[in-house]
């Protein structure tokens, strides 16, 4: 880390002395001040529930401007990205650090292509869920069965064992939930293709039936691709956390993965794509467009609990870069697909433009996030509502796995463990049973 020539200095109102706190810089974005050794010094925590104010690591791979309205994995613009690379060119980004040259590329894409299969025993193991499973349940227990699977790849501590466990886990993470896709419907299981894409290999295990040929649509692809792109990462988010928090234990990368989809599961987190949708359509049957200004004043109503899905965010106070691909995608697979007309595609775009011009979202700089628009396109592509955060799961597992994996290569890595402000009941003695 780099220090800074500014220090901090912590004093306090009652006498006690004051202390000065180091401070780093990153290569960009705010500087932090150091308070490890603020405990040790003055018997004193912080806090900060939520970690509004907290870095809770340091990081190479992804940076947010939340100001600006900027994404970066890596260093490189998401912008350009999506628009000059594919999703395991963004793979072997967030893993390695460096885009691949023609050579990386084709070694990589072999890699990933040949663990794509996963272990048979695997549907036995889906077998035990009802039907209706949400595929988040699925996908939880999935992920966490896969340690029981690939035993030599568990070794937290080994670099190789983490290396194949990530490409594993990129590699079969598309298997898995098209796999809980199909056994939802009663269709049986397609396995890989070697000889597709990534994302016409998924597209294929989704739709296609043993019956009959199937040709992925290249628009179609190239939507799915830049969905994964767009969600691969973003820096210390919730999910990320809970993966960063769960392999400190040292515990297995696949269980960790599983908490990290676990976690993503929330409506305030992954889940956010599947309440979007969900709002758009009801705000749809309950009347359309007419009835914008009607949910609009609900969403301000305090006492309503009711929230614009697909707006707001902790970190972008500016437009999700995000969702502003998401929107030209959107464009895109519609025109595709003949569906130009999409009345859930209006209606997003009209409560949009409402809500951007309302005073209770500017005040508040909220924005639509990335969510707002990308249920819209899956819904075009004929992925059902239910499997939203599973599709988001599969793109942000590289980005868990190589957080975990830089938290693990880092020699200032610990156990993550919180500390609180209790406020509970000081020591008590327990009374017999008769005088409680
Ligand atoms: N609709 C209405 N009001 C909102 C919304 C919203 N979507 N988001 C925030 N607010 C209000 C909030 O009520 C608060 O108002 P006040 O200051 O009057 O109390 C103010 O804006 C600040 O919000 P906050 O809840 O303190 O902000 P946060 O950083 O804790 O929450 C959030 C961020 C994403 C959880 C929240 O904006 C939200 O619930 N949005 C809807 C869910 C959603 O779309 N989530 C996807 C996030 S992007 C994908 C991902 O990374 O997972």
């Amino acid at each position: 880390m780099t220090p800074s020539d500014v220090k901090a200095t912590l004093s306090f109102s009652d006498g006690s002395p004051s202390m000065d706190l180091p401070m780093f810089k990153g290569s960009i974005g705010p500087d932090v001040i150091d308070i490890r050794k603020l405990y040790a010094q003055t018997g004193k925590f912080t806090y900060d529930p939520g970690f509004l104010s907290t870095a809770s690591c340091q990081s190479t791979i992804t940076y947010i401007d939340g100001d600006k309205g900027e994404l970066l994995y890596r260093g490189y613009p998401i912008e350009q990205l999506a628009t000059n690379c594919d999703f395991l060119d963004t793979c072997y980004l967030l893993l390695y650090g460096e885009l691949p040259n023609v050579q990386q590329q084709a070694d990589f894409k072999k890699l990933v292509t040949t663990h794509t299969m996963v272990n048979e025993q695997m549907q036995f193991f889906l077998r035990g869920f009802r039907r209706d499973a949400h595929p988040m349940a699925v996908m939880t227990g999935l992920v966490g069965a896969l340690s029981a699977f690939y035993h030599d790849s568990t070794d937290i501590n080994n670099p190789k064992h983490r290396e194949i466990a990530a490409i594993r886990l990129i590699a079969k993470m598309p298997t898995l939930v098209a796999m809980a896709y199909k056994y939802g419907i009663g269709q049986p299981y397609m396995y890989p293709k070697n000889s597709l894409s990534y994302s016409a290999n998924f597209m294929r295990m989704m739709f296609a039936t043993p019956c009959e040929e199937y040709e992925p649509n290249d628009v179609l692809v190239r939507a799915i691709d830049r969905i994964f792109i767009l969600h691969a990462d973003h820096e210390q988010n919730a999910s990320t956390s809970t993966v960063r928090l769960c392999g400190s234990s040292g515990t297995n990368p696949f269980a960790a993965i599983a908490a990290g989809v676990a976690c993503l599961w929330g409506p305030a987190h992954g889940g956010a794509n599947e309440a979007a949708l969900n709002m758009l359509e009801e705000i749809q049957r309950n009347g359309g467009v007419e009835k914008i200004g009607e949910f609009i004043k609900q969403v301000k109503d305090k006492n309503s609990n009711v929230k614009l899905m697909g707006f707001g965010h902790r970190v972008y106070k500016n437009y999700d870069p995000r969702a502003k691909l998401m929107r030209e995608t959107c464009h895109e697979v519609l025109g595709a697909l003949g569906l130009g007309n999409d009345p859930l595609f209006k209606l997003a775009m009209a409560l949009e433009k409402i809500a951007l011009e309302d005073e209770y979202f500017v005040a508040r700089k909220l924005y639509p996030n990335v969510d707002f628009y990308s249920g819209i396109v899956q819904r075009a592509i004929g992925i059902p509502v239910s499997l939203f955060t599973a599709i988001f799961a599969l793109a942000r597992t590289v980005g868990w796995i190589a957080q975990l994996n830089e938290m693990i290569g880092d020699p200032e890595y610990k156990i993550g463990r919180p500390r609180q402000l209790y406020h509970g009941s000081p020591r008590r003695d327990v009374k017999p049973i008769s005088q409680r």
